[in-house]
C-alpha cells in the first residue's frame, strides 16, 4: 500500500473542484486558502465514462491498490453515480453523522444471488457482495451534489468466503484516483460553510483496523470465555442495510420508490414479508425543522431513538464495544417502560464527562449523554471516533427529547 499523507492534505475553500478535478474552476477562492491544485487535460482523459464491468473475481481474490481496478463505476473518477451492472444506489432514512460530509452508498450483488431479509438485524449478503460508501465534502452544506463537492474517501466492505473485509480508499487531491490506504489520513478542511458558521477542522479517515471498532459485534455480548475460548467469536458486519432504514423512498430517476420494493423488483432480495410487517424509522435530515419533529411526542421519541441507534447503537448494545456502560441504544428494545435500560436515571459506569447520570429526564444540559455528544474533547467525545465537529442538528434533537422527558421518572 501507499501512504501519502502530505500529498493528501485537502485544502478546501469556497471554491471546489468537480468530481474529476478537470474543470478546475477556482474563481471564487478566498485569497488565503490555497485551492487543491488542478491538472489541466490529463484528468479529463482519465475520467471518461467507460464500458466497465465489475471485476468480481478480483474483488474476491485480491486487494486492488487502486479503486478503479475493481471497475465498480462507469466513470472511474466518480463513485457517486452510474455504477457498473450489478450495482444499485441506496440511502438510509437516518444516516451516521460524519462532519457534514455527503455520503453516496451502493450495493453490488453478484448476478443471480440474493440478499436475505432480516426483520431487525443487518441483512445477510451472498458471498461476492460489495458495499461502497463514498464521502465527499461540499463547500457549503446548503449546496450539495457532486459538482459542488470534493471527493475524500471511498470505503468498501467486501463479502469473501471467510466473511466481510473492510478496505478504505483515499482520493488524491485532483479527484482522479483513490488508493488503498490502511494507515488512515488527516484531511484539513478549511471554511466549510454551515448555516451562519465557517468550520475548519481535521477530517480523519480511520485506519483499516479501526473499522472493526464500529462494524464488529459479539453475537452473545460479553459472555465469558469457556476454557479460554470465546464461545461466540466476534463477527464483522455492515451496519446500515437493515429493514428499518431501507423501508424508505429513494428516487432512482423515475420518482420516489420504496427501496425494499426496488430490491425485490431487481431480484436481489428474498424473504421480504408483507410491507405492513416491516419496521421503519422516521426520516431525519439536517434540513428538517426541529419544530416538525417536536410537534408530536411519538415522533420525537422515534426520531431520537433512530438517531441514537445509527450514531451510537452499534457500540451501545449488548453485542457492541460499549455493552458494559449504562447507556444502551438498541432500537428493538422498547424505550417506553425501559427508560433505565436506555440510560434515563442511570448512574454512569465510566468516569469521563461531568454528570454522573447518563440521562437526567427534563435536563439535557446535566445529562452525561448530551454532554458527551456536545464536546469535541478527545476521551470525552462520543462517538469516540468518526467525527471532529459536533452535529448541531442531532444535538438539538436529543436535547429536545431529554428536555421533554418527565423528571418524575427518576422518583422512586
Ligand atoms: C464510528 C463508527 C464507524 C467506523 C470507525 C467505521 N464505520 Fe463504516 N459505518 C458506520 C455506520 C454507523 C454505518 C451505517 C450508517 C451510514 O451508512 O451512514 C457505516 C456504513 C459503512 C458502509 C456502508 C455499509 C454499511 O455497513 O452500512 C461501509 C462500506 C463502511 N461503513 C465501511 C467502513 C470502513 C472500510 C471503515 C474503516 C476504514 C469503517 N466503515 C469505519 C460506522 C463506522
Ligand atoms: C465506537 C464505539 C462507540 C460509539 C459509536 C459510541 N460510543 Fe459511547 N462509549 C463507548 C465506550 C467504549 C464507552 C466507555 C468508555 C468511555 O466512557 O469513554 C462509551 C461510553 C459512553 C457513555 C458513558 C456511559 C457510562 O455508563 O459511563 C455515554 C453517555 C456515551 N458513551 C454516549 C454515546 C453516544 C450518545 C453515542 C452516539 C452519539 C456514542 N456513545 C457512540 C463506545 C462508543
Amino acid at each position: 500500500m501507499t501512504t501519502h499523507s502530505t500529498a493528501l492534505i485537502a485544502l478546501i475553500s469556497g471554491a471546489l473542484l468537480s468530481a474529476c478535478g478537470g474543470g478546475g474552476s477556482s474563481s471564487s477562492a478566498s485569497t488565503d486558502t490555497p485551492v487543491t491544485p488542478t491538472t489541466p487535460s490529463q484528468p479529463d482523459e482519465q475520467c471518461q465514462q467507460q464500458n466497465t464491468s465489475v471485476q468480481w473475481q478480483a474483488l474476491l481474490a485480491g486487494n486492488a491498490e487502486k479503486l478503479s481496478d475493481y471497475q465498480l463505476f462507469q466513470n472511474p473518477c466518480d463513485p457517486t453515480q452510474n455504477p457498473s451492472a450489478g450495482g444499485l444506489i441506496y440511502d438510509l432514512s437516518v444516516p451516521l453523522f460524519t462532519d457534514y460530509a455527503s455520503k453516496y452508498r451502493f450495493v453490488f450483488i453478484p448476478e443471480g444471488q440474493k440478499v436475505q431479509y432480516h426483520p431487525t438485524e443487518t441483512f445477510e449478503f451472498p458471498v461476492g457482495s460489495v458495499i461502497t460508501k463514498t464521502f465527499t465534502m461540499p463547500g457549503n452544506t446548503s449546496e450539495r451534489g457532486i459538482e459542488n463537492e470534493r471527493l475524500l474517501e471511498t470505503r468498501l466492505l467486501i463479502k469473501r468466503e471467510g466473511g466481510w473485509i473492510a478496505r478504505p480508499y483515499v482520493w488524491n487531491a485532483e479527484g482522479t484516483e483513490a488508493t488503498w490506504d490502511v494507515t488512515g489520513e488527516n484531511l484539513v478542511i478549511n471554511d466549510l460553510q454551515h448555516l451562519q458558521n465557517s468550520l475548519s477542522f481535521t477530517y480523519k479517515v480511520p485506519n483499516q483496523n479501526a473499522c472493526t471498532t464500529c462494524h464488529q459485534v459479539n453475537p452473545n455480548g460479553d459472555d465469558d470465555a469457556v476454557d479460554g475460548v470465546d464461545p461466540t467469536p466476534a463477527r464483522f458486519s455492515p451496519i446500515g442495510p437493515k429493514a428499518r432504514y431501507l423501508n424508505s423512498d429513494l428516487d432512482y430517476g423515475q420518482g420516489p420508490e420504496n427501496q425494499l420494493q426496488k430490491w425485490l423488483a431487481e431480484g436481489i432480495l428474498e424473504g421480504l414479508p408483507a410491507m405492513s410487517e416491516v419496521d421503519s424509522t422516521p426520516a431525519f435530515s439536517d434540513a428538517l425543522p426541529l419544530s416538525q419533529i417536536t410537534a408530536s411526542a411519538d415522533l420525537l421519541l422515534d426520531t431520537s431513538k433512530a438517531w441514537l441507534d445509527i450514531n451510537c447503537g452499534h457500540c451501545h448494545r449488548k453485542e457492541g464495544q460499549a455493552s458494559n456502560t449504562a447507556f444502551r441504544a438498541d432500537w428493538n428494545i422498547a424505550w417506553t417502560g425501559n427508560e433505565q435500560y436506555h440510560g434515563a436515571c442511570a448512574v454512569a459506569v465510566s468516569g469521563a464527562g461531568e454528570s454522573a447520570i447518563v440521562i437526567v429526564p427534563g435536563d439535557a444540559d446535566n445529562s452525561l449523554l448530551y454532554q458527551r455528544m456536545h464536546t469535541n474533547e478527545p476521551g470525552d467525545a462520543m462517538p469516540p471516533l468518526g467525527r471532529a465537529i459536533v452535529h448541531e442538528e442531532g444535538n438539538a434533537l436529543i436535547k429536545a427529547w431529554i428536555n421533554a422527558m418527565n423528571p418524575s421518572l427518576c422518583q422512586p
